[in-house]
């Protein structure tokens, strides 16, 4: 059987950058070589695409060495593979390496929040995951929370704001926070993950500043109430009848779920299942699939959800289009603990792809009559 060529996006301009290596290094490990010829593309912070060589250990180690080339993404969707340059701006073509789908594990702005895979769209190439417009809408706090909100996903309370109104109206964007959801609260990026850019802030000052660090990684901001509940997640994979897994529980060690305790310190605890009563963690199962289907995800996501056990009141937090992917990720463990183990994952994440390509190749892309 001809061995099917998967391109594997890692890195990427985002504040997520070192987490995508790790996803991507455990992802290609646990390719069957048997099945798929990897195409290894490294995306650098600055967003300069390599391919060639050893593109992860050129971003490992920050420097391009002389066997990878730049690489660049042909638009055409009759040939959908890319080009190897010598140099960034052109120069002589290397070679053209044809693509059969691609893998895109990045995470964050720039890679999981629709641009690449408007890329892949334009280029005519399946790709693994969301489409355009559930990355989009999953990647942006504000949009995500409203459409769940509009299909009856039960939200937390939460405000939005542009840096622009920021600028102007500080101190009456500061009442209307301590009017309507107090301290602490949650101040956040719209649109980010990994917690880059996320704080906690009990006063006026902290929140003040919270502001500002979340306005160094998007103009646009979200404030939450403080939840104070237990961190379940629940992963789910599927296309038109997607399915989830059992759902896991988060026990950060630090006094919220922040970078260092999601990467750093080792700490922070993952429990597979999570303990829960039965009809509470179908509930979760339940809510993750309408969550995915919300945002009409495709192929993976993670559900993040706050649980109250008094009075069992759930929440939805978020929905992850693109989860941290590394073996020990809670995405894959908790698919292994419901059955599918890791490279089988892989497996079925390329199927559904390749699959929703072909459903899509039925579309008329001319107006007919
Ligand atoms: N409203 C909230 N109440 C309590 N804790 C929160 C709230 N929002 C976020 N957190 C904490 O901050 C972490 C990161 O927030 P999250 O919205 O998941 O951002 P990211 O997309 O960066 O993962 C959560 O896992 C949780 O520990
Ligand atoms: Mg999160």
């Amino acid at each position: 059987m001809k061995k099917l060529r998967v391109g594997v996006l890692f890195g990427g301009r985002s504040g997520e950058h070192a987490v995508s290596l790790r996803s991507a290094a455990s992802v290609m490990e646990a390719m069957s070589p048997q099945k798929y010829e990897i195409i290894p593309v490294g995306i650098t912070e600055e967003g300069q695409w390599l391919a060639g060589g050893d593109p992860m250990a050129a971003l490992q180690r920050k420097e391009i060495p002389g066997d990878c080339f730049y690489a660049v993404m042909v638009t055409d969707p009759s040939t959908g593979g890319i080009l190897l340059l010598e140099q960034p701006t052109g120069g002589p073509v290397k070679e053209f390496i044809p693509l059969d789908v691609v893998f895109p594990v990045l995470h964050g702005p720039y890679g999981e929040d629709g641009t690449v895979q408007g890329l892949l769209e334009l280029a005519g190439l399946p790709y693994v995951g969301a489409g355009v417009l559930s990355s989009s809408v999953g990647m942006d706090k504000v949009v995500m929370k409203i459409l769940f909100q509009h299909c009856g996903l039960p939200v937390g309370d939460f405000l939005y704001f542009k840096a622009s109104r920021w600028i102007r109206e500080k101190d009456s964007i500061m009442d209307q926070i301590e009017d309507k959801l107090g301290y602490p609260c949650f101040v956040k990026p719209a649109n980010l993950g990994s917690s880059v850019g996320v704080s906690k802030a009990s006063s006026r000052e902290e929140l003040s500043r919270a502001v500002d660090i979340a306005l160094r990684y998007d103009h646009k901001f979200v404030v939450e109430a403080f939840i104070a509940g237990r961190e379940i997640e629940c992963s789910v994979l599927g296309h038109e009848e997607p399915i989830s897994s059992v759902p896991g529980e988060v026990v950060p060690c630090n006094e919220f779920y922040d970078y260092q305790a999601k990467y750093i310190d080792e700490r922070s605890e993952l429990i597979i299942p999570a303990s829960l009563e039965r009809e509470v963690a179908d509930r979760f199962k339940e809510l993750a699939v309408q969550a995915f289907q919300a945002v009409e995800c495709s192929g993976l996501g993670r559900i993040d959800f706050f649980y109250q056990e008094e009075g069992r009141v759930i929440y939805v937090n978020e929905i992850n289009t693109i989860p941290g992917f590394t073996s020990i990720s809670m995405y894959p463990k908790l698919f292994e603990a419901s059955g599918i183990p890791y490279p089988e994952l892989i497996d079925r994440l390329i199927d559904i792809a390749l699959q929703r390509f072909e459903n899509k190749k039925s579309l008329l892309t001319t107006y007919q009559p």
